[in-house]
């Protein structure tokens, strides 16, 4: 029998049962949903967006830009790493915010007093390949805009004054610092233009979108890309708990959308003390802080402010956390206990760690998860991090916890994760290494997955996360159960 899943989850309650993945299925119900119909967008934190629940998880052989761009392409999301240096991590976040780069922010700009030849003189030594510069006063205040065919129409005459040759001021479209990518598109068809610089109050150039740039970004399967409002791609970041975290958002900038607070035990003095640190000094910038699995400490870290809370304490792939130390409650309840607690607060949960198979992701969701953080699931293909090796006749990727020993060996950050004191020689690992096998492009592995997320919510009639999340029946299921639920008595010749 189905129960809706309050009282299914009160019934386990009551009698003191945790439950994880395989020990649940949902119930399906009469559907009017198509798997095309399926709105799979949500929210990552309080004002990130998803346009699929898919979070790629921060450890150094899962994500770095090219994981964090292959996710946001694919509606997703990703967080880089802490393992990273500073600098390290904020290269990472200029490279994925510079994938589609349909907005240039402070575009090279010259003095209104140059010649064309002193221009052409310094795009060559700077090897610039583009010949669109906005042009200046001496008070840095915008007053023409110079374009290749300033140039062409200058008949190679490189004596001719920038002044003389660019478009003044007053004929040139213009927008305001705050236009995003699709605006600009709009005012660039309706006046024909290819080139929109965006102006200050005070007559300052603060960025410039070039069509060619905004078109690449608008046709490339826009509406799955997950896009800040410049039209670059959006990236999360880890950061330890310490004051590490404010010199890596500062070494981020601009080039940053959410923060991650990382650490095993995320309702603890340090994590509390990092959000704190954070929201005072940004307080615009979304914080999501975890990792945690009880409502008290979901409360807690709502009250604190934080605008996404990760759950999962246990159930990674890779993790021995729960073997080395007994702690740590099973993935659906904790998470629904979580959601459960801070009900109403408008903070999103994402569900970290322990997707084993494709249909992990739906009962996550249904527990209550807006999202779903994955590290087994993506590790081990082009974009995760290492080299592909053999090992025993398979091709192989490294997939390692962060608090494997090598993990801790290599990272501060790391040892941050786990409690580690930089004193301690021999540091318990809380987590293994691992070969994975080799499997190809991530798009592949998410678009299976979101397949997958589809096909359960038009099985059990949810048109969207949100219905998914609140309405969906649970049924407890046996050994047995789950035995009859996987292909049996076969020999299973192809997957
Ligand atoms: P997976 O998707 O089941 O492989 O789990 C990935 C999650 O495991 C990560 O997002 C982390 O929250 C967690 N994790 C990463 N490294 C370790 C570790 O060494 N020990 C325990 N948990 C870990």
């Amino acid at each position: 029998m189905s129960l809706s899943r309050d009282e299914f989850f009160a019934s386990t309650e009551r009698q003191g049962l945790a439950l994880t993945f395989d020990d649940v299925r949902l119930a399906t119900a009469q559907s009017k949903v198509s798997t095309r119909e399926v709105d799979l967008t949500s929210y990552f934190s309080r004002n990130i967006k998803l346009g699929v629940p898919l979070v790629s998880a921060a450890m150094d052989t899962v994500t770095t830009a090219d994981m964090a761009i292959a996710m946001a392409k694919l509606g997703g999301l990703g967080v880089l790493h802490a393992g990273l240096t500073p600098e390290q991590q904020a290269k990472e976040a200029r490279r994925v915010k510079h994938e589609l780069n349909a907005v240039i922010k402070d575009p090279i700009t010259f003095s209104a007093e140059l010649t064309l030849g002193d221009i052409l003189s310094e795009c060559d030594r700077r090897q610039l390949k583009f010949r669109t510069f906005p042009i200046t006063d001496n008070d840095g205040r915008f007053v023409g805009l110079l374009t290749q065919n300033d140039f062409d129409f200058s008949l190679g005459n490189s004596a001719l004054a920038v002044e003389a040759a660019m478009t003044p001021a007053h004929d040139v479209v213009t927008g305001t610092p705050d236009t995003n990518m699709h605006k600009a598109f709009a005012v660039m068809r309706e006046h024909g233009k290819k080139t929109l610089p965006l102006l200050t109050e005070d007559g300052k150039v603060s960025a410039l979108y070039v069509l060619s740039d905004v078109v690449r970004s608008l046709a490339g399967n826009p509406e799955r890309h997950n896009l800040d409002d410049s039209g670059r791609l959006l990236v999360a970041a880890a950061v330890p708990t310490d004051e590490g975290a404010l010199e890596r958002i500062e070494a981020m900038g601009d080039y940053l959308d959410v923060i991650v607070v990382d650490s095993a035990q995320g309702d603890s003095y340090f994590a509390f003390q990092a959000l704190r640190l954070i929201k005072d000094t940004y307080p615009d910038l979304d914080v999501v802080v975890g990792n945690i699995s009880s409502s008290e400490s979901a409360v807690a870290l709502a009250d604190a402010g934080a605008d996404g809370i990760k759950v999962g304490q246990g159930p990674g792939s890779i993790c021995t956390t729960r073997i080395e130390t007994g702690i740590g409650s099973p993935q659906v309840s904790a998470v629904y206990e979580c959601v459960q607690a801070i009900k109403g607060s408008g903070v999103p949960i994402c569900a970290d760690g322990g997707i084993v198979n494709r249909g992990d992701v739906s009962l996550a969701i249904a527990a209550g998860a807006s999202s779903v953080m994955m590290g087994g699931q993506l590790a081990g293909t082009k974009e995760a991090p290492g080299e592909v090796t053999s090992h025993n006749g398979a091709m192989v990727k490294l997939y390692r916890g962060m608090g494997s020993a090598s993990a801790m060996r290599d990272s501060e950050a790391s040892r941050k994760r786990y409690g580690v004191d930089s004193s301690t020689s021999t540091p318990l690992p809380e987590g293994v290494e691992s070969y994975v096998p080799y499997k190809g492009p991530v798009d592949d592995v998410v678009n299976q997955l979101i397949m997958a997320l589809r096909k359960s919510m038009s099985y059990v009639g949810s048109p969207d996360i949100e219905t998914h999340r609140t309405e969906t029946r649970f049924l407890r299921v046996t050994n047995a159960g789950m035995a009859e639920s996987r292909p049996h008595d076969v020999t299973v010749i192809q997957r």
